[in-house]
């Protein structure tokens, strides 16, 4: 399987129809997606899997699958996507990590080498990540790159949304260390 990045603890690769029961854990879990307009059952899951894969042929990146360099085991999907925010499609940096490994920093990891790779091989001047208003884990762990509030706007499923936004000028003057 293709491996598209490598940080201290993990490597992010593309994910297949082979790793619907490790995303499954992730995913379908009520207490991890209760931020979520809806809940996810086998069929999402495996579409899931299915529009990640499209995305990397059409756009060159989607969700990638987030695993430990020391085990190999999935245990979440970190990426850049194309998403429709306030009727704009922008690109999103998203994360999903299996609620045992939360709070060990893997989202932070895994969401600054994909924010890194996306201002090395894009041209896109901003990045964003965008959540229910509720979700402070999520909005949390975009400040946690250097991402800055945005904007809330009312939102049919989230109710409110927010949005976090880096501009390319800002990563640069970043410490990449
Ligand atoms: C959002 C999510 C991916 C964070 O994963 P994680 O691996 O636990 O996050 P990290 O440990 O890397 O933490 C990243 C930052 O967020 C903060 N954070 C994480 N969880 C938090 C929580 N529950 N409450 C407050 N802050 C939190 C951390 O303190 C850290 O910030 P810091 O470096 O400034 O201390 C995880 O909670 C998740 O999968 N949630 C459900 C799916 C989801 O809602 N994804 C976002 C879709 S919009």
């Amino acid at each position: 399987m293709k491996k598209i990045l490598e940080t201290e603890r993990l490597f992010l690769r593309e994910m297949s129809e082979k790793d619907f029961d490790a995303l499954y854990k992730v995913l379908a879990d009520a207490e991890i997606m209760k931020h979520y307009p809806y809940s996810f059952d086998e069929n999402k899951v495996r579409e899931w899997i299915e529009r990640n894969m499209n995305r990397y042929r059409e756009n060159g990146f989607g969700l990638w699958a987030v695993c430990l360099k020391e085990t190999k085991e999935m245990i979440g999907d970190c990426g850049l996507t194309l998403q429709n925010i306030e009727g704009k499609m922008l690109p999103e940096i998203g994360y999903h990590i299996r609620r045992d490994c939360q709070r060990n920093g893997y989202a932070k990891e895994a969401a600054k080498a994909v924010m890194d790779w996306a201002f090395t091989n894009t041209d896109y001047p901003a990045l964003y990540s965008y959540c229910k208003y509720t979700n402070e884990p999520s909005y949390k762990t975009a400040e946690s790159l250097g991402m800055k509030f945005d904007r809330e706007y009312p939102d049919e499923a989230n109710e409110k949304t927010h949005v976090s936004v880096i501009h390319r000028e800002e990563w640069t003057t970043l410490d990449k260390k």
